[in-house]
């Protein structure tokens, strides 16, 4: 791991399958952090099982190559108990993928649970529309607020380190 030390940072992004938006959250945030000289952990993870094992929509891959991020290789997984000792940040894509991890957060969690786009200044409580049932420009426009979302999530991280809160 390369980049200035935070103790020991990790964030899981978080949506509803784990094959549209979280996967590029995650691709776009490794890149994203590795512009920016920052050292985290990423993984990506869903509120729903249905597409455990499954690689990222081939949209949501298109998208993210289209923007020099490769996320081919990654696999869909569910949000577990552990995760929430595991990362210091889960970050939900939506309302509803907010509400559902909040739902099965353990009383004493240590993650620090927000929307994804409450890291940006004036970005509170915006959320990144499920793409699955769009198309291309549903992605695309789903990219665009992530990106937006994992530039100001590094700048509050290499700022704020561990103690990152919105
Ligand atoms: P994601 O999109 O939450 O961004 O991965 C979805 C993927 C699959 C489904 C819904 C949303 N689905 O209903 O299968």
């Amino acid at each position: 791991m390369h980049g200035r030390g935070h103790g020991n940072l990790s964030v899981l992004f978080v949506c509803l399958g784990n094959i549209c938006r979280s996967p590029m959250a995650e691709g776009a945030f490794r890149a994203a952090a590795a512009r920016g000289g920052l050292a985290c952990e990423a993984d990506s993870a869903g509120t729903a099982a249905y597409h455990i094992g499954h690689p990222p929509d081939p949209r949501a891959i298109a998208t993210a190559q289209a923007n020099g991020v490769d996320i081919a290789d990654q696999r869909a997984r569910q949000i577990a108990r552990d995760d929430f000792y595991r990362f210091t940040h889960i970050l939900a894509m939506d309302s509803a993928n907010l509400a559902g991890i909040r739902a099965q957060a353990p009383r004493d969690a240590s993650a620090h649970v927000a929307l994804l786009m409450d890291a940006v200044e004036g970005g509170a409580s915006r959320v990144v529309a499920d793409p699955y049932h769009g198309d291309e420009d549903d992605f695309a426009a789903a990219w665009a607020m992530i990106a937006t979302g994992v530039e100001a999530l590094v700048q509050r991280l290499l700022a704020e380190g561990l103690t990152a809160r919105f």
